[in-house]
């Protein structure tokens, strides 16, 4: 009765991997009970989804081949494209279709930009290619797409392209605050990418010792157009999460991520926590510190549990 935080299956957001050329859905070894989606199984999937009252899907594309340019991300006939138009067929208006808008899944190299002669990430030469993938991920069917490259100056170019092409209609769900964590391993495990030379992303993402950055960032955003703005990862950024929820006024979103989920699963498979109670105080928490919108690898499950319960 005094519960001041209620979780529902309509916090949740669903992220979806689809991988171009197979038949049946692969499982991913450090991400137990994830896999990889065929095209068939992606929308069987998002079915279920629609029924347990997740209002949204974030969708990620494993290429069948790679390059430097990432063309791949912008193909109209690319597999998140393809998705996209299969499931808006199955689906209709019952799901949010939110395609991450990336180049790192695309890249022979694994960053997620395009890189300069000298091998380092050209944010400016990224943003064109960042606009490309942002209309052709429009005409397949996005409701809104999720930057999540952290170059700078991206929703501002993204919010033009779209304006530009007549699409006016899609919105912008930007990964704001996203910090240089070590905790996408097991992502990266599912989209096979390897960042070239053993590098990493300090470039371009935040660093994890700095909290005012982050407002910084959510500010330059909203300016620039985001109509939502995600914090990531989730647990270890509660004080960030709570500073943006604070400052800004557009929907905030936390990213539970692929490193935080399968902390938790091996930590239940081992029998030394309970897996439910763990995800639901985890879920809790993250709300609590002002999340509108969870993303997490979780929803089916904790939707499944929150429909039981009623
Ligand atoms: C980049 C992207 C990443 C994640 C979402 N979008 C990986 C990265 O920045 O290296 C990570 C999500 C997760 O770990 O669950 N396209």
């Amino acid at each position: 009765m005094v519960a001041e935080t209620h979780l529902q299956a309509e916090d949740l957001v669903a992220p979806l991997f689809v991988r171009e050329g197979i038949d049946e859905p692969q499982l991913i070894h450090s991400l137990p009970g994830v896999v990889q989606h065929s095209l068939d199984s992606v929308v069987t999937t998002a079915k279920r989804l629609v029924a347990l009252g997740v209002p949204a899907i974030v969708l990620f594309g494993v290429p069948a081949t790679k390059d430097a340019a990432g063309s791949g991300a912008s193909d109209p006939g690319g597999i998140v494209q393809v998705a996209l138009r299969a499931l808006r067929d199955a689906v209709g208006d019952r799901l949010v279709l939110v395609p991450d808008l990336c180049l790192d899944e695309y890249t022979d190299h694994g960053h997620c930009g395009l890189l300069d002669r000298r091998g380092r990430v050209d944010n400016d030469a990224t943003l064109e290619r960042y606009a490309e993938v942002a209309i052709a991920q429009a005409e397949a069917g996005a409701d809104l797409v999720a930057p999540s490259g952290m170059m700078d100056g991206q929703v501002a170019a993204i919010r033009a392209a779209l304006d530009g092409a007549g699409r006016s209609d899609v919105g912008i769900l930007a990964y704001a605050a996203k910090y240089a964590s070590a905790l996408y391993g097991p992502f990266r495990d599912a989209v096979g990418v390897q960042i070239a030379g053993g590098g990493d992303r300090r470039a371009y993402q935040q660093d994890p010792a700095n909290r005012r950055e982050a407002l910084e960032e959510v500010r330059l955003d909203v300016e620039e157009g985001a109509d939502i703005v995600m914090v990531k990862p989730a647990t270890l950024y509660l004080d960030v999460l709570a500073d943006v929820r604070a400052a800004v006024s557009v929907p905030v979103a936390a990213y539970h991520v692929s490193g935080e989920y399968a902390m938790l699963a091996a930590a239940a498979r081992a029998g030394w926590i309970d897996r439910q109670a763990v995800a639901l105080e985890t879920l809790v928490s993250i709300k609590r510190a002002g999340a509108d919108l969870i993303l997490t690898y979780l929803a089916a499950e904790i939707a499944e549990l929150l429909g039981a319960d009623r």
